[in-house]
């Protein structure tokens, strides 16, 4: 589970308890490691070293402004959907001129304020995206670099929601059309179309989809180039999967040892948009067990103080993630059981659940768990990625506290929310 780590009865994370952490900013708090995030970075960075290689953090993974900074003091571009976003991005020091900007539904404004910033490249969605850009662009008196997202309809074998690369999703343009776009280039002057940008889904866990969609976007840089277009970008996108199970996943060199070939057989500079990779088992959500209940029919729940608001991932994707108590003397297992969790000595089996008033308001039902009580901390792991970023306030609960760990320090890199917090921008003067 990278740097968070068990030593003896206490979870740790780096050097410091978890459990000094939340006893001096509360629950539910996000906890996040500097070495994690930097770590998975530099594997990633060094794993497609062999071509000329940006990499841009997917900023809606995890939006902090330190994680951003974190990642742009390392020389990370960023991958953006949105003018808050790239405001975000721009916030915490990135370099505009290593952003890219992708989305189906970007708006004129968000268009002026990315074009009035230089960013990098746009990765343009539909035909009629293609149209705006090129006006807007025409009328600031820029060029900016473009890049058709294609979807090339393939089935990343992900969840049906986090799909996004077959021919039903919104996402991209088919080839019939990139290429229909592509022999008219000539009336787009307003913009510099010199990139293809593919992003099937996430988390992959499998080279494969991601093999089969080159090796098309290869026959089409080709076609591109014999028609007198030149494509220096190909952008891959993210998705690259991390293990939330404990069981073991392909890592950065086994996706670079397959893509890499197709790359360089293009010739082409290549973008990567990785967030979950980066940040998804940097980070966890620890949450204190407000009560506990066992109804007439033997369900047992477990009810926290982080609910559904803090994390969506399982009341959305049904995602898995691993709980265990910050503190315990039962061995977390090295791999967790995913089918029905057999009940042993000083476990109960539970639903954890959160106090927000949905039914789907659950982290895990029927999960084998170390007996717990009022009071008692969990750690739901795997929570740096999609985590935060996805919150809301719903149930008006006020959103966690958000903490990186450096070694043997940590410092709240956002505060808890307040009520006050809750309210403002609200008024009674209408
Ligand atoms: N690039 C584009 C164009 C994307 O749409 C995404 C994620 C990424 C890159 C980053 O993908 P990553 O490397 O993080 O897998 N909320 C879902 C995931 C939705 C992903 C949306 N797009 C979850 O919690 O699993």
């Amino acid at each position: 589970m990278d740097t968070f780590e068990y030593r003896g009865k206490t979870l740790f994370c780096e050097n410091v308890k978890v459990g000094d952490i939340v006893s001096e900013v509360g629950t539910p708090a996000y906890v996040y490691s500097k070495g994690a995030i930097l770590a998975r970075y530099h594997e990633l960075k060094t794993a497609f070293q062999d071509v000329d290689t940006l990499i841009c953090f997917s900023v809606k993974s995890n939006s902090n402004l330190s994680i951003c900074k974190l990642l742009a003091e390392e020389g990370s571009g960023f991958d953006v959907v949105s003018g808050g976003e790239l405001f975000r991005a721009i916030k915490a020091g990135g370099d505009p001129s290593k952003v890219v900007f992708a989305g189906v539904g970007k708006t004129d404004r968000e268009m002026r304020y990315a074009l009035e910033k230089d960013i990098f490249m746009f990765n343009v969605e539909s035909l009629a995206e293609l149209k705006h850009i090129n006006a807007i662009a025409k009328e600031v008196g820029k060029v900016p670099r473009v890049a058709l997202r294609i979807n090339p309809d393939i089935d990343a074998k992900t969840h049906a929601k986090t799909t996004t690369g077959k021919k039903e999703n919104k996402f991209g343009i088919d080839f019939t059309e990139a290429e229909r776009i592509i022999t008219q280039s000539a009336f787009y002057q307003n913009v510099d179309l010199c990139g293809l940008h593919v992003h099937l889904g996430s988390p992959i866990y499998t080279v494969d989809p991601y093999v089969r969609a080159l090796r098309k976007i290869v026959r089409f840089v080709k076609n591109c180039r014999e028609g007198g277009l030149d494509i220096e970008f190909v952008n891959i996108g993210g998705g690259y999967c991390i293990s939330y199970t404990g069981e073991k996943v392909i890592r950065p060199k086994d996706y670079a040892g397959k893509i890499l070939p197709l790359v360089k057989e293009m010739q082409c500079n290549l973008i990567l948009e990785p967030g979950r990779f980066v940040v998804g088992n940097s980070g966890i959500l620890v949450t204190r067990v407000i009560y506990t209940k066992e109804t007439v029919h033997g369900k047992k729940f477990v009810i926290c103080d982080a609910g559904m608001n803090d994390l969506i991932r399982p009341a959305l994707y049904d995602a898995f993630h691993r709980i265990w108590p910050v503190n315990t003397s039962i061995k977390m297992p090295k791999v967790e059981n995913t089918g029905k969790s057999p009940v042993k000595r000083g476990m109960d089996v539970v639903d954890i659940v959160g106090p927000v008033c949905e039914s789907s308001d659950v982290f895990a039902a029927n999960r084998s768990l170390p007996r717990v009580k009022e009071g008692d901390l969990l750690t739901i792991f795997s929570a740096g990625a999609y985590g935060f970023s996805m919150s809301s306030s719903y149930n008006s609960r006020p959103r966690p506290c958000e903490v990186l760990v450096e070694g043997d320090r940590y410092h709240v890199i956002r505060k808890r929310e307040t009520y006050e917090n809750l309210v403002s921008g609200e008024n009674f003067t209408w």
